[in-house]
């Protein structure tokens, strides 16, 4: 199928296409467009070369380079020239759309964010998951160009920076995100969510990091808890991290519970309902002097760790919060962790 007819078919509502660099530049001249798709292989104008005219006449539409295995050196003076994204021959659709998405609801964001005339430091930030991402978007392509050719002590290194990107880029997320909430800014998007369908449904995005520390979850979901409005990305956000937590610091061949119910607080003389989700762990556990901090910002003795920004549980209890909501942990070191949050039925 044509990417056009495709492209259509998923409701983006305005695609044009063009045979050539300059008939892309002439049409350009004409219309505004967020995206483009540009292949790094053309009869007549190059794909670098109409990537460099398409960065003069429209600095603000993002281009996605679309380049194969051979391309990996070309591909890499497009960097230079400011394209966003790359995208493999074959094209997979799927990743096209999730790139697509992506950068769409970047720019959507950018724009709230200076409508909302946000302060400095976090537009700052918001500014550099650009580059960030360009930046590692680059390594991938290097990796991939460099197979076969580097030594292993290069290749280490090549890993290194791969990862002190992926910290950076997380961290700048997390940033972002924590600033929005603090800021009052966040927008929630309450939909009515089953939390019962939704809890097993995230927690199956970690089969494969589950599978291969051959942790076993367990569940135990009460399937009559009822309807809520919440906004299920945010709350993918706080199970997840929270998940990934459990896996991170629980030993191999362990259990994780994770449950779901309806449990009653007493609120201002009423008893309220809510819906609480907790997921426990049987891993190393958090010692007594560190356990009222995790759900800070800034923890006091906080050892930097792999595949971590500290920041986690901070954004989980701002967006359970955002939703009216409360978080608790309980923990025994050598024992295991229990991270529950809970959500009010009524919002
Ligand atoms: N399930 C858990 N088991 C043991 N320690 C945990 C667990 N969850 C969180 N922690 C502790 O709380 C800290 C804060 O967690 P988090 O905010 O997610 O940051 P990190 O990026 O380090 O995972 C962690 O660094 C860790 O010390
Ligand atoms: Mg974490």
């Amino acid at each position: 199928m044509l990417i056009k007819d495709f492209l259509l078919g998923e409701n983006f509502n305005v695609v044009d296409e063009a045979a050539s660099g300059n008939e892309a530049l002439d049409i350009l001249m004409l219309n505004d467009y967020d995206i483009i798709l540009l292949d790094i292989r053309m009869e007549g104008m190059d794909g670098i070369e109409t990537l460099k005219q398409i960065r003069r006449i429209a600095p603000s539409t993002d281009v996605i380079m679309v380049t194969g295995y051979a391309d990996i050196p070309s591909a890499v003076e497009c960097i230079k020239y400011g394209a966003r994204e790359f995208l493999e021959k074959p094209l997979r659709m799927e990743t096209l759309i999730e790139k697509i998405n992506r950068i769409l609801k970047s720019r959507e964001e950018e724009k709230h964010l200076r409508e909302i005339q946000v302060d400095f430091p976090t537009l700052v930030m918001y500014k550099l998951q650009l580059p960030l991402s360009t930046a590692k978007s680059a390594i991938t392509l290097l990796n991939k160009g460099l197979e076969n050719i580097v030594t292993e002590k290069q290749k280490e290194l090549l890993e290194h920076i791969d990862q002190t990107l992926w910290k950076i880029d997380a961290t700048i997320n997390d940033l972002v995100d924590l600033a929005k909430f603090e800021s009052g800014n966040a927008q929630l998007e309450k939909l009515p969510v089953n939390m019962d369908e939704l809890v097993p449904a995230i927690c199956a995005k970690r089969e494969s990091e589950l599978g291969s520390k051959n942790i076993n979850l367990s569940f135990l979901i009460d399937k009559k808890v009822p309807t809520i409005e919440a906004d299920p990305e945010k709350l993918e956000k706080v199970i997840l991290n929270i998940l990934d937590n459990a896996i991170k610091y629980s030993s191999p061949n362990s259990t994780i519970k994770v449950t779901t119910t309806t449990i009653h607080k007493e609120v201002e003389g009423n008893l309220v309902p809510y819906i609480e989700v907790s997921i426990s762990d049987t891993g190393v556990g958090i010692s007594p002097d560190v356990l009222p901090y995790i759900f800070n910002k800034i923890k006091p003795d906080y050892s930097d760790k792999e595949k971590s920004t500290g920041l986690g549980l901070a954004l989980c209890k701002l967006i359970v919060e955002a939703h009216n909501g409360f978080i608790t942990a309980e923990s025994q070191i050598g024992q295991g962790t229990t991270i529950r949050f809970a959500l009010p039925v009524n919002a």
